[in-house]
């Protein structure tokens, strides 16, 4: 299994979550982070680090699409290890529905 991140984190990016995977693998898209599942080793510890909630184990139940898409990006996008700013109106989108079709697939910047 892998912890995968999830639809919330679109336009918020907290980037909390970086600064405690011991393994170091979030990936950086451009409003979004994922996470290697090749890489992941279960611990959990990121899970409750993100204000928006929005990282799970991959156990949950209808999280195949956000396994994909962890898996792809994750392979592709800079590898990132430092918590940076929020986006500018990470707040605002906290919380709101149907993000996926704002996921932009070009890369962060990364550390
Ligand atoms: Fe990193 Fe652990 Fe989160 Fe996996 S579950 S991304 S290893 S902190
Ligand atoms: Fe995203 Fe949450 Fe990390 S919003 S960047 S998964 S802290």
């Amino acid at each position: 299994m892998t912890y995968v991140v999830t639809e919330n984190c679109i336009k918020c990016k907290f980037t909390d979550c970086v600064e405690v995977c011991p393994v170091d693998c979030f990936y950086e898209g451009e409003n979004f982070l994922v996470i290697n599942p090749d890489e992941c080793i279960d611990c959990g510890v990121c899970e409750p680090e993100c204000p928006a909630d929005a990282i799970r184990p991959d156990t949950e139940p209808d999280l195949e699409k956000w396994l994909e898409i962890n898996a792809k990006f994750g392979e592709i996008w800079p590898n990132i290890t430092m918590k940076k700013e929020q986006m500018g109106d990470a707040e605002d989108w906290d919380g709101k529905t149907s993000k996926l079709q704002y996921l932009s697939e070009e890369p962060g910047e990364g550390d």
